[in-house]
């Protein structure tokens, strides 16, 4: 018998539901908030409010889409953190309120395995997935971790940033161009125009297979003060080359601890996620480093890179599988690593 999960995502500042069927995916609905732009991040407030008013909408269209009655679900995923508590409330409350409705089990997912597990979600029945253990290079606006992945319900964090996460690196550098928020997806196409080599960035010296992005910033700020000073066009005049060079020095650093991992644990087979992972540099890096190491790279399609319920629904269906079901008394939770 096939398994039907309903996912719901809500930790930050999409809305999202998905339907699966025995991983496969059926729909996927992202609601995002544009109101946040304005404020060059996410305000928590805000977001909360409009997860408040798009979850019914966002939950029946998903439905709708799948062409499936509420009936034919067997259980509902939903992201219980980590991330922005007020956000994570209103899918946790609706999760639970529509079990009880439905007289279905729930299931909560840890944000993060959904990222990593996002490799899972099939596109049909014959679509090829990671086999384990696998490496799996999770880097977002809040996280950059190394993962070694065993099962789908046993991951190890090897290393991660004790600072800044390498989005978070994109988007303050960004936010010192003068571009929008999220800065990542700005730097990734002005580099596609610029020099990579024209500029250098500082690189951390972080033992371990942690991470560190800090200094970078720094170093990145520092440079633009200093050349504004003697050039006021300077950075309208360099955009694309100072994109390109930010961008090789993130890339080089994610990359740098990865191919330790990979040498240390003699893993073949290799994955990203999360936002970063959309990064088009990014992913050829890691195609190439792959093609170059004998290794097999697993790349996700940019629709799952970001947040989804997809990928929720795809971790809700291993944890019903192992009847691993979650109590309508556990609240959400902000904080946590894998
Ligand atoms: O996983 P995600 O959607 O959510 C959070 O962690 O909140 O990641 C968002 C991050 C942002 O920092 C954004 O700038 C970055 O992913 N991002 C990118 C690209 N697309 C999104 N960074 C670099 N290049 C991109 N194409």
């Amino acid at each position: 018998m096939s398994i039907t999960i309903l996912g719901i995502e809500s930790s930050c500042d999409d809305t999202s539901a998905a339907i699966v069927r025995d991983c496969v995916l059926v729909s996927n609905v992202i609601a995002s908030q544009k109101v946040h732009e304005f404020y060059g991040g996410v305000v928590p407030e805000l977001a909360s409010r409009a997860h408040q008013q798009n979850i019914v909408p966002v939950v029946s269209e998903a439905i709708r889409q799948a062409g499936i009655s509420k009936g034919e679900i067997n259980a509902i995923a939903f992201t219980r953190g980590p991330g922005l508590l007020g956000s994570l409330l209103v899918g946790t409350s609706f999760a639970k309120g529509l079990s009880i409705a439905l007289g279905i089990p729930i299931v909560d997912v840890n944000h993060l395995h959904g990222h990593v597990l996002s490799h899972f979600i099939k596109e049909d029945e014959n679509s090829e997935v990671p086999e384990f253990p696998f490496l799996c290079l999770l880097v977002s606006g809040g996280n950059s971790q190394i993962i070694k992945v065993m099962s789908p319900y046993e991951m190890q964090v090897m290393g991660q940033t004790i600072d800044d996460a390498a989005g978070e690196a994109f988007d303050k550098c960004a936010k010192v161009m003068g571009l929008p928020y999220p800065g990542g997806p700005y730097i990734d196409r002005l580099a596609a125009e610029g020099d990579a080599s024209r500029f250098k960035f500082s690189k951390p010296h972080i033992p371990g297979l942690d991470y560190s992005f800090s200094g970078l910033k720094t170093s990145f700020l520092y440079t633009l003060r200093d050349e504004v000073a003697k050039n006021p066009d300077f950075i309208e005049q360099n955009k694309a080359d100072l994109a390109a060079s930010l961008q090789k020095t993130i890339i080089d650093i994610l990359m740098d601890k990865f191919a330790q991992a990979v040498k240390e644990t003699g893993i073949k087979i290799i994955a990203i996620g999360g936002g970063v992972s959309a990064n088009s540099g990014f992913r050829n890096r890691v195609q190439e480093f792959a093609d170059n190491h004998g290794l097999k790279a697993f790349i996700p399609k940019r629709a799952f890179t970001t947040d989804n319920a997809a990928m929720v629904a795809v971790a809700g269906h291993f944890k019903y599988l192992n009847k691993d079901f979650c109590s309508l008394d556990l609240p959400p939770y902000a904080r946590v690593t894998v």
